[in-house]
């Protein structure tokens, strides 16, 4: 059997149309335009290749956007009154902080001073408690976790009664999409760097979400025939025979388990590009909740 491929891309832009569309309809009746501030400390090149795709994504859905750069050695203060400064500002309805931070820099204490109706990534500590608990809904929800389950949804997988497996538990990926998996009903086994005998764990999966940042390490034997697979790896290998030296792969290893596979997103074209979307709806809403007054 071979997978059906979830195109991320294709889902994305019809996504961003619709965002697109709205903000336009936004600017029209209230004279609002969104905008997200990003805050981006320090050099590390992925970072500041990540906010440059989500400022250039902003402006193509008309989203404003407001770049702040500090340097690497920039202190705790420096970075708390700029996120303050955000908080003030009528302008920004969305702040990023994009992680890592610099070691020196407390993350929990910058994250949990973002103003919860502009945390358009979801890292405010309220609410992904609130994602935590039931009969609880947070203002927003982490972009690449929801982005991961929109494709499984676009995809038509079943989450009532499923065995989803989660491999890795980042707090940025593994640990919320296993709550989001939770909150549709599925049996969620959250697998880490101790899990005993990761294969057959993995095998049990009907629906397997890799998050772990190890390049190709789901292998075809560790898939249930018919499974939905979301591979959230970016992994950069070297490449002697392509052009620049280098590729970029997920932490499936796409050629075979697609054989195995019933459905799964490709690396990059599947998760990446609806990491951003989701980043760009949040925003839309987080305008929306300053036109309602929730601000
Ligand atoms: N670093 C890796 N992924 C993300 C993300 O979704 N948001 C932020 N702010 N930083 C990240």
């Amino acid at each position: 059997m071979t997978a059906k491929i979830i195109d991320g891309n294709a889902v994305a832009q019809r996504m961003r149309a619709e965002i697109a569309q709205a903000v336009a309809d936004m600017k029209a009746k209230h004279g609002i335009v969104p905008g997200l501030a990003t805050v981006l400390i320090g050099d590390n090149p992925a970072s500041h290749s990540y906010v440059r795709m989500k400022r250039k994504a902003c402006a193509e859905a008309g989203i404003e956007s407001f770049p702040h750069e500090l340097p690497g050695n920039a202190s705790q203060e420096e970075v708390e009154a700029l996120v303050r400064r955000l908080n003030e500002d009528p302008r920004v309805h969305g702040i990023l902080v994009q992680l890592p931070l610099p070691r020196h820099l407390d993350e929990e204490r910058i994250l949990s001073l973002i103003s919860l109706t502009k945390d358009v990534d979801g890292f405010h500590p309220v609410n992904i408690g609130r994602l935590a608990m039931k009969g609880r809904e947070p203002l927003f929800i982490p972009c690449t976790p929801h982005g991961a389950i929109v494709l499984l949804e676009e995809a038509g997988a079943q989450f009532e009664g499923a065995n989803a497996v989660v491999l890795g538990r980042s707090n940025i990926v593994g640990l919320p999409a296993a709550m989001l998996l939770i909150h549709r009903n599925a049996t969620v086994t959250v697998c880490h760097s101790r899990t005993r005998d990761l294969p057959a764990v993995c095998r049990q999966a009907d629906i397997l979400i890799a998050a772990v940042g190890r390049p190709e390490m789901v292998r075809a034997d560790w898939v249930k025939p018919g499974a939905y697979v979301i591979d959230v790896g970016s992994n950069k290998v070297d490449d002697p025979a392509s052009e620049k030296g280098y590729r970029w792969v997920g932490d499936v290893a796409f050629d075979e388990v697609k054989e195995v596979a019933g459905a799964i997103t490709p690396s990059p074209g599947g998760v990446g590009p609806m990491t951003i979307t989701m980043l760009l709806k949040n925003t839309l809403r987080g305008a929306e909740l300053a036109i309602s007054g929730a601000v």
